[in-house]
């Protein structure tokens, strides 16, 4: 503590004597949760640290808002943002646009899972390092699967009956607000990962195939698709087609869901002194279309890049390691529930106490499903956008399943043309 006091010192007296001088950083982050938060006071050691200063520019919960005025500021050649905090799909989108951080992450790199290293390697350079990963749960009230003698579902079809009964049988009670099942329904990214959950744990393919083809319009997709639909006003509030994760996760949080489809981030709030369901639910993977299915999760999570246009590299390199490094993943992981990417984590008997699910969940994200971002490279959002509104016309009674996925054939095929 004493020698961290002086060398502390050191650094103030360095920076005061205009010896070392202090950077002013520029960090855009997602808000979704308790991220900022967790942030600032990160940000307040990094600070105190290494006498920089970061500034940090909040940026929307939708993956999609934020992926749109990223990708305006990064063709801009904007020097006013140094460090992205960026999705998992954006990285063959945005490559060009970030610094290659292989060098500086040389010593660290072996500790990181190598199939998410992989995930942030376009073209041989590291253009993000990884922040944490994702892999979404079904949650579900422990209580109310007690109290009528239910078990957790294993097919989407029992879930719908068991949300369905539990629902019907509280409202009956006087619990008139109750649902049985709250999803992400909007029309962005969030929707393209309950998609392709629906569409994949049905046999319905991945929507476009590692080898390139477009699989999207065949029977069982549009199964899948009808099967969410029937969800719409009967286990799902209408203005679920308006929900992104927040959303999701403030009915669920105030008692009013059986059942939640959500990112592992949603644990620790659910568990949080404010929560009516704290303590009352347990989290599990996704069901399937029928027993012997694959479950299929999608593969998501966050990174953090440095902008080729950073005026400031140096400092803005350090600052996202100092972020992706084993500390703070580690008190990331036991206050956000966000899932680490480092391997060691996986075996911290804290983490593990703090978060109780999370050694379970290694193996759910290690074989997660990958939108197919790497496939369709720089046509991954125009990809995603079509599909997305594909399946939220359908859920809308805006067309039949079959016959909004026969569109969307026509249109990838359109959009890929020769070749992704
Ligand atoms: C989560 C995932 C991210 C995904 C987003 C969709 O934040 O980590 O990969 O794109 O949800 O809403």
């Amino acid at each position: 503590m004493k020698k961290f006091a002086l060398a502390l010192s050191a650094i103030s007296v360095a920076i005061a004597a205009g010896s070392v001088r202090a950077a002013e950083i520029s960090f855009a982050a997602n808000t979704t949760g308790k991220n900022v938060e967790f942030l600032h006071n990160q940000l307040a050691i990094f600070e105190k640290n290494t006498g920089n200063h970061v500034k940090l520019v909040t940026m929307p919960s939708s993956s999609s808002e934020q992926f749109s005025q990223y990708r305006l500021w990064l063709a801009a050649g904007n020097k006013d943002v140094d460090v992205y905090q960026t999705d998992v799909i954006w990285a063959p989108q945005l490559a060009d646009q970030f610094v290659d951080l292989k060098e500086a992450a040389k010593d660290v790199v072996g500790q990181f899972f190598p199939s998410i290293i992989a995930s942030q390697t376009v073209n041989g350079r590291l253009v993000a390092l990884p922040l944490f990963t994702d892999a979404p749960a079904l949650f579900y009230r422990k209580d109310l699967l007690e109290k009528y003698g239910k078990q957790p579902p294993k097919t989407w079809d029992e879930m719908a009956a068991t949300a369905k009964e539990i629902q019907d049988k509280e409202r009956q009670a006087g619990q008139k607000d109750l649902w049985g099942y709250v999803f992400q329904g909007n029309s962005y990214e969030g929707l393209t990962c309950n998609g392709l959950e629906w569409v994949k744990s049905s046999g319905g393919g991945q929507i476009v195939e590692p080898d390139g083809t477009i699989s999207i319009n065949n029977e069982k997709a549009a199964a899948a698709l009808e099967r969410a639909k029937d969800w719409i006003g009967t286990i799902s509030p209408p203005g679920v087609l308006a929900y992104q994760e927040e959303e999701s996760r403030g009915v669920w949080q105030t008692g009013n869901a059986v059942f939640m489809r959500n990112w592992p981030y949603a644990y620790s709030l659910g568990n949080g002194a404010d929560s009516a369901v704290k303590g009352k639910f347990d989290v599990m993977t996704l069901p399937v279309a029928a027993v012997g299915d694959k479950p299929s999760s999608t593969l998501g999570g966050w990174n953090l890049a440095v902008s080729k246009y950073s005026e400031q590299q140096d400092a803005a390199i350090a600052l996202v390691k100092f972020l992706a490094s084993k500390d703070v993943q580690k008190a990331r992981a036991i206050e956000l529930s966000n899932l680490p990417t480092l391997t060691d984590l996986y075996d911290d008997k804290d983490v593990a106490a703090a978060q109780p699910f999370m050694p379970n969940w290694k193996p759910i994200f290690q074989d997660a499903v990958p939108r197919p971002s790497a496939t369709a490279k720089v046509k991954y959002n125009e990809v995603s956008s079509k599909f997305w509104t594909a399946v939220h016309n359908t859920l809308s009674g805006s067309g039949s399943a079959a016959e909004n996925l026969e569109l969307l054939e026509a249109d990838l095929t359109t959009l890929k043309g020769d070749a992704w």
